[in-house]
């Protein structure tokens, strides 16, 4: 029997996870939102693609969150989107009466699924996630930072001309603005990049990728970015649903390493059947542990916004 996976929200990284899960035949595909009539569309449209792009997994839609029922995996998309000028905060008390009632579907009708939650603020989401579902912390996951460390790959290549494929880079912390990406563990071909690109470019392509999301938001002026967000979903929910052992950054649940204790952000983490099921803990400098925590100090802020 396929994999089961539920997408929370169509609209556009819902609906693009949605494609791209069926398109590499990872599972079937139910995609859920409250509008009515456009997940039915959307799943429609991926579904005649279908004898095209040469697949064969289901993609429904519906209106009725209990339909996410014996799901494997959950995928969390639901909420707004940022406009130009907000910052992902500013979406924390739309966004968390959203996501508070797409866990409390999850848990009712998929209680052993494992979660990526995509909506923003992403690490605070991921907490109030965390807390709704009652679930094992390894089992709830937030999607952050492989999309980041996905641009400041992206910038490295474009910088140097080199295969993106050649190039391997992590960001750590929170996705917001103090995310911490680590120029120390950045490589091409196993080369460091220190050695290949200036200290001033580099700074310059930390400081991209830190506002990455803006960039796109400033540029399509009505949406976020849902093209590389959905990619970097898609890669987690193989990880998963393979059981690859894939060393993926994720907001994951901390308890003591990097001095982070009872908190979702981001690490380097093991993504396999069980969800995270190891934090690998790098050797930070002072400087790098300092900024880990920074950012982790402002999720936890906000966590406390939420009152939960
Ligand atoms: C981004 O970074 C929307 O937070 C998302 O593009």
């Amino acid at each position: 029997m396929n994999h089961k996976v539920t997408v929370f929200g169509a609209g556009f990284v819902g609906a693009t996870t949605a494609q791209r899960v069926a398109e590499k035949q990872l599972a079937d595909v139910t995609l859920i939102d409250i509008i009515e009539g456009m997940p039915q569309g959307k799943a429609l449209d991926v579904m005649e693609s279908a004898c095209l792009e040469r697949f064969d997994a289901k993609v429904t839609g519906s209106n009725n969150s209990a339909d996410c029922r014996d799901s494997d995996l959950v995928v969390i998309t639901s909420g707004v989107a940022r406009k130009p000028g907000m910052s992902r905060d500013d979406l924390l008390k739309i966004n968390a009466g959203i996501v508070g009632t797409v866990s409390d579907a999850i848990k009712a009708n998929a209680p052993n699924a494992i979660v990526i939650i995509v909506s923003n603020p992403l690490d605070v989401m991921t907490y109030l996630a965390g807390v709704r579902l009652g679930f094992p912390k390894n089992k709830v996951i937030g999607m952050a930072g492989v999309l980041d460390s996905a641009r400041f790959r992206c910038f490295i290549a474009m910088e140097l001309g080199v295969s993106m494929r050649d190039v391997d880079a992590m960001v750590l912390g929170g996705h917001g603005d103090d995310m911490v990406p680590l120029v120390r563990y950045a490589t091409v071909a196993g080369i460091k990049v220190e050695d290949l690109i200036p200290k001033d470019r580099l700074d310059a392509m930390v400081a991209r990728t830190r506002t990455g999301g803006a960039e796109i938001v400033n540029l399509l002026k009505t949406g976020s970015a849902y093209y590389a967000p959905s990619s970097s979903a898609v890669e987690m929910v193989s990880a998963v649903l393979n059981d690859e052992k894939h060393v993926l950054p994720c907001a994951a649940w901390c308890t003591g390493q990097y001095g982070v204790n009872d908190m979702f952000v981001g690490v380097p983490c093991v993504l396999g059947k069980n969800g995270v099921e190891k934090i690998i803990e790098l050797k930070l400098t002072d400087d790098e542990l300092a900024q880990l925590n920074k950012s982790a100090d402002h999720v936890l802020e906000n966590v406390k916004n939420l009152n939960l």
